[in-house]
């Protein structure tokens, strides 16, 4: 039998989505638990990653299953010239379930191809991130006490953006409205909006980042414009400071606004809104542990109560 992978958030009903944040639920209620006693995580990640990896390996760890891997590909044989292909198939030798992160979009769908392992992509390129989805999903239903009819606008780099792109995806069942924020350089692709205008998802597109934006907005979804995405440094120059939320541009916000960002930020939001409670982000990121713990035991079908 194939075994389950997570390499897409379109592979995940609206029903899969509950299920999995039900469960997050659970789990950030009561974290450790032996449910993956005997169990081998392998981690490989291609690309850096702080907050991806380091909370699968918490949620590894607080289930009681153990992890190996590697966190720079240069020190092992794909150095050598050793293919993707032949990496899965070692690793599926040794571990139960691997996590991989890799710069080709892609990656992550064709390593579910030839292993019988399940495998959870951890973000490929510039295509997709479930797992942020899950865990942004998650924040969101539990700030606003629903995911229903939602007013969610993205800011920064839409264009290389894989969690704004998985998010839209994620969204899709809960009837959103989408604010686009972005220079003309990083708009959102074609490829996004016709998916909006195919579920009858509204969206609008603005270049400038307009308080009147921010006032209507029950998530305010910041994003790093991400300099490894760019062939054109002086593209990346010129775009890279070209959103900075201050504090002040939230003063007529609604109540229930969150702000949340994928992280890592450099510049996009300044220091003073960290005190502010509508910020969310560093929150975001512990969810990540509940939410991928969630995960880890849906891809492997095993129960939570
Ligand atoms: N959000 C996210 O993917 O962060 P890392 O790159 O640190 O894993």
């Amino acid at each position: 039998m194939k075994s389950k992978s997570l390499v897409s958030i379109d592979q995940c009903s609206k029903e899969d989505i509950l299920r999995i944040l039900e469960n997050a639920a659970k789990f950030e209620a009561n974290p450790n638990r032996k449910l993956l006693e005997g169990k081998v995580a392998a981690t490989l990640f291609f690309e850096p990653s702080t907050r991806t990896r380091l909370s699968f390996e918490t949620a590894i760890n607080r289930l009681d299953g153990r992890v190996i891997g590697f966190t720079d590909a240069s020190t092992t044989s794909s150095s050598k010239g050793e293919t993707l292909k032949d990496t899965i198939l070692m690793v599926s030798n040794y571990a139960d379930l691997i996590i991989m992160r890799h710069h080709l979009e892609g990656a992550a769908r064709y390593a579910s191809e030839v292993t019988n392992i399940p495998v959870i992509n951890a973000g490929d390129g510039a295509n997709q991130h479930p797992s942020q989805t899950l865990l942004d999903l998650y924040s969101i239903q539990k700030t606003q006490g629903t995911l229903d009819n939602l007013t969610i606008t993205l800011v920064g780099d839409l264009k290389y953006g894989r969690t704004v792109h998985s998010l839209i995806v994620g969204m899709s069942h809960f009837n959103p409205t989408f604010n686009f924020v972005a220079p003309n350089e990083l708009k959102m692709p074609d490829e996004q909006k016709h998916f909006c205008d195919k579920h009858g998802i509204r969206y609008h597109e603005y270049t400038e980042f307009d308080e009147s934006i921010i006032d209507e907005t029950d998530i305010l979804y910041m994003t790093r414009v991400q300099r490894e995405r760019f062939t054109d440094m002086e593209e990346y120059e010129r775009v890279k400071n070209v959103y900075i939320l201050k504090n002040d541009m939230l003063k007529n916000s609604k109540d229930n606004l969150k702000i949340l960002h994928p992280l890592p930020r450099v510049n996009e939001i300044a220091y003073d809104v960290d005190d502010n409670p509508k910020a969310y982000y560093f929150q975001q990121a512990r969810n990540g542990v509940f939410t991928r713990e969630a995960i880890i035991c849906d891809v492997l079908n095993i129960p939570v109560n």
